[in-house]
C-alpha cells in the first residue's frame, strides 16, 4: 500500500466515526425530553436527586432551591404559622387533597403537608398551579403564607389554594430527611 492510500483511509475512518457520533447526540438530544416526561427509570430519578443543606433555615424564613429546573421552596415555619394551618377544616378547603407525593391519598390536613411530626418544615415546589408563576411568600397574601400575583391565588401557611384561580395546593414533591437531626433533606 503506498503512503498516500494509507492516508485517505485514515481520513475516511476519521469521517465516518465523527458522523457516528454526532448521530449519537443528535439521538440523545431528542429522546431526553421524551423519556423526561414519560415514567423515569430509577436511574434516571437517581441522577437527579439532590442533598440539601437545610442546617441554616431559621424559623420564619425560607429558602429557595433549584430542582429540576423549577424552584423548591423549604419554609420553616413559625409556631404561629403551624397553629394557623392546623386550625383549617380540610372540609373548607378547595383542593382537600395533600399533593403531597410523600403520602398518596392523603387528605389536605396540615400534618400531611409537612415533612416532621411538629410541622415546622414545609417543602414545596414553588410554582403556582393556575398557570405557572412563582408565588411570593413570607406570610403574602390573606391567608399569610403565599400568594401569586400574576392572577391572584392566595396560598395559606401549609402552601393550600385558598382564594383566587389556581386550582391544587402547591405540590410536595418526594422529600424526605437524611439523618435524625434534620440538617439535611434529599429531594427527589
Ligand atoms: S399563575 Fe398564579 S394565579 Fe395565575
Amino acid at each position: 500500500m503506498s503512503h498516500a492510500a494509507d492516508n485517505e483511509g485514515t481520513r475516511r475512518d476519521f469521517l465516518y466515526y465523527a458522523t457516528a457520533g454526532a448521530g449519537v447526540v443528535a439521538t440523545g438530544a431528542a429522546v431526553w425530553p421524551l423519556i423526561d416526561q414519560m415514567n423515569p427509570s430509577a436511574d434516571v430519578q437517581a441522577m437527579s436527586s439532590i442533598f440539601v443543606d437545610v442546617s441554616a433555615v431559621e424559623v420564619g424564613t425560607q429558602l429557595t432551591v433549584k430542582w429540576r429546573g423549577k424552584p423548591v421552596f423549604v419554609r420553616r415555619r413559625t409556631p404561629e404559622e403551624i397553629e394557623a394551618g392546623r386550625a383549617v377544616d380540610v372540609n373548607t378547603l378547595i383542593d382537600k387533597t395533600a399533593e403531597n407525593l410523600n403520602k398518596p391519598g392523603a387528605d389536605a390536613s396540615d400534618q400531611n403537608r409537612t415533612l416532621d411530626e411538629a410541622g415546622e418544615w414545609l417543602i414545596m415546589i414553588g410554582v403556582c398551579t393556575h398557570l405557572g408563576c412563582v408565588p411570593m411568600g413570607n406570610g403574602a397574601g390573606e391567608f399569610g403564607g403565599w400568594f401569586c400575583p400574576c392572577h391572584g391565588s392566595h396560598y395559606d401557611t401549609a402552601g393550600r389554594i385558598r382564594k383566587g384561580p389556581a386550582p391544587r395546593n402547591l405540590d410536595i414533591p418526594l422529600v424526605k430527611f437524611t439523618d435524625e437531626t434534620n440538617t439535611t433533606i434529599l429531594l427527589g
